[in-house]
């Protein structure tokens, strides 16, 4: 143990997924508002924090070798684990790395400052972790590095489990936040000068769900956050297929701000595997929400997560969602190789898939995405897209925006563009990116 009564710098990692960089937000702020600098440089932070994911086993690696090679050398900072491995690892992360002084859990993000505490005048090792997530959450004091976009948290957990997912273990039920909180937070936003926003949660379309009495459900959320008239694009992930609704596909092609992709992983080609996964639809299904869709909302774009090598499956199996990918044409898509997680009902079943088979199927699914997505670049060439301007590129030179169905789109302008939408010509594509020149000051 370090006692180190005079904390003033902290290094914070984030891992995993976008619930995960919204919480660092918020305890990034949550130090700041008690006088601590964040720094970029770990070796000469007092205190040293890794908000970690448990989604797949390299995401774990990643930390315990961090953790490890921490251990090895003098410790001179506090060092901290938050998140979805606190969750699943909780007092045994102590018992391996002793220099470890605290693990808080997703539902105790803002008990973090507390704890702090406790470890400085304690001296001692801090465990704190609930099950169940209270909303109490000061999501006003996330400090954002972005000044155009934000992400915005509004419903936590996931009630669905998936056979494979780790989720509604490490960060347990679904509990929406209220309309109330999330149209202030919104509204403070765009005052702010942000023009989007990201809504948040494992699953979006349950959001409200859980209380009735609200009488808003997403697509009632999503009428009323496009009174915001700051606000020019509403972004929103991810949604469970089986509960995307008629009311909610009206909802975006309604409301302007709300932008027209739609994530809403298939997991599966097969329905034999989507059972076993305990996905509860079938491909049928599925396809009949895809019909929906593009016949409700005017050019609509679709992403999706897959995953290949579930236990059990077969090359067949594996070619019936090759055969999907490929008829839905997904304009995005997040492609895992299956990884058994301790604690889920999959881990019964014997990960049975090679991993040479799994990297096979992987590859094959990435050169289709590949291939898929130069093909639609190629077709809008020559057409003009509306781009929300973000920054400038990393060569400094060009600004870099994207489109509202997420294409990432560089021009050449300059700053007083940041933060405006402009109607951009696009002539030509490099790998994922389309080049092009504004048309006209928007
Ligand atoms: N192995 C591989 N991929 C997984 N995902 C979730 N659990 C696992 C697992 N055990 C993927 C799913 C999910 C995305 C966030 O991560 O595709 O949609
Ligand atoms: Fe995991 Fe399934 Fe919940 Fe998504 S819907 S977080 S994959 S359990």
């Amino acid at each position: 143990m370090v006692v180190m009564k005079n904390l003033h710098t902290f290094y914070f990692r984030t891992y995993g997924c976008q619930m995960n960089e919204l919480d660092t937000e918020i305890m990034v702020g949550a130090l700041q508002s008690r006088g601590l600098t964040k720094i970029e440089d770990e070796d000469n932070a007092d205190l040293i924090i890794f908000n970690t994911c448990s989604i797949r086993d390299l995401a774990e690696r990643k930390v315990m070798g961090k953790l490890g090679q921490l251990g090895r050398g003098k410790k001179k900072a506090i060092i901290g684990v938050t998140g979805c491995m606190a969750m699943a690892k909780k007092e045994t992360l102590f018992r391996k790395f002793p220099h470890l002084d605290f693990v808080i859990g997703t539902n105790n993000i803002t008990d973090l400052n507390t704890v702090l505490d406790e470890v400085l005048h304690g001296g001692k090792q801090v465990l704190k972790i609930e099950d169940k997530y209270e909303e109490n959450l000061d999501y006003l004091v996330a400090k954002r590095e972005d000044k155009v976009k934000a992400m915005v948290s509004i419903i936590r957990g996931c009630d669905k489990f998936c056979t494979y997912c780790v989720v509604p273990y490490t960060r347990g039920g679904e509990v929406s936040r209220t309309p109330t909180s999330i149209l202030e937070e919104c509204q403070k936003l765009a005052d702010q000068g942000y023009k989007e926003v990201t809504l948040l949660g494992q699953n979006v379309n349950s959001y409200g769900k859980d209380h009735p009495e609200w009488g808003c459900l997403f697509h009632d959320l999503i009428y009323k956050l496009g009174a915001i008239s700051l606000l020019k694009r509403i972004r929103f992930m991810t949604s469970h297929p089986i509960d995307i609704t008629i009311e909610l596909m009206q909802a975006i092609r309604d409301v302007p701000s709300a932008c027209n992709l739609v994530h809403f992983p298939i997991q599966s080609g097969s329905n034999r595997i989507l059972k076993k996964m305990h996905r509860i639809y079938t491909k049928e299904e599925y396809l009949h929400k895809v019909d929906l869709l593009n016949k409700i909302i005017p050019n609509v774009s679709l992403g999706t997560d897959i995953i290949v090598g579930f236990p059990t499956e077969t090359e067949a199996e594996f070619q019936e969602t090759y055969d999907i990918f490929k008829q839905i044409r997904y304009s995005i898509a997040f492609i895992y190789a299956y990884s058994p997680r301790k604690g889920t009902p999959a881990m019964r079943w014997k990960d049975d898939i090679p991993e040479e088979v799994k990297e096979e199927r992987l590859q094959k699914l990435l050169a289709l995405y590949s291939q898929i997505g130069d093909e639609q670049r190629a077709a809008i060439l020559g057409s003009t897209v509306e781009v929300l301007v973000e920054r400038f590129n990393r060569d400094q030179k060009l600004l870099k925006g994207r489109t509202t169905c997420w294409k990432k789109v560089i021009f050449p302008g300059d700053e007083s563009m940041i933060g405006t939408l402009q109607q951009v010509k696009l002539h030509s594509f490099n790998h994922q990116t389309l080049l092009g020149d504004v048309v006209t000051r928007g």
